[in-house]
């Protein structure tokens, strides 16, 4: 199994409920390792061209409002097959369809506010980790 790096974002309803160490003990229990990490105030442009994919959805406008509604915290994963182990610690989009055990399951209530972003294949992955960080920010442990 290749060793893989992906993009994560613990989003601002998980940060205000005080969630973050939790999901990260999450990661780190599944052997995958926190190589960048920073918080911010993601501006509407950041959302806007971050979520640009889904720019032609009904619920862009909420999503982007809810995405900048306060800080959230974006790190990038790395360990074999990360991008696949993360969607499956996150569970479904939709908090109500998630595994009993995942995050959304365990610490989301809604499919808009869903506590958690991952990227969910290799070209997308490198594209949303280039959106936050440069390659000297990574800090790959090998
Ligand atoms: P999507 O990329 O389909 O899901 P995921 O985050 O699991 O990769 O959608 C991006 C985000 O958009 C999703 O996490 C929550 C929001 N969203 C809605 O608010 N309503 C919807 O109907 C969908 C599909 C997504």
């Amino acid at each position: 199994m290749a060793v893989e790096r992906t993009l994560s974002i613990v989003k601002p309803d998980a940060v205000a409920g005080n969630h973050i160490g939790d999901i990260y003990n999450r990661f780190e229990t599944a052997g995958l390792q926190i190589i960048a990490a920073r918080m911010l105030h993601l501006s509407q442009d950041q959302a806007e061209g971050f979520y640009a994919v889904h720019r032609e959805r009904p619920f862009f406008g909420d999503l982007v409002k809810f995405m900048t509604s306060g800080p959230v915290m974006v790190q990038v994963l790395e360990g074999e097959d990360a991008i696949r182990k993360n969607r499956e610690i996150m569970g479904a989009t939709n908090p109500a369809e998630a595994a009993a055990g995942t995050i959304r399951h365990d610490l989301a209530e809604t499919l808009d506010a869903n506590a958690v972003h991952g990227s969910d294949a290799p070209e997308t992955a490198r594209e949303e980790i280039a959106f936050f960080f440069g390659d000297d920010e990574l800090h790959s442990r090998g």
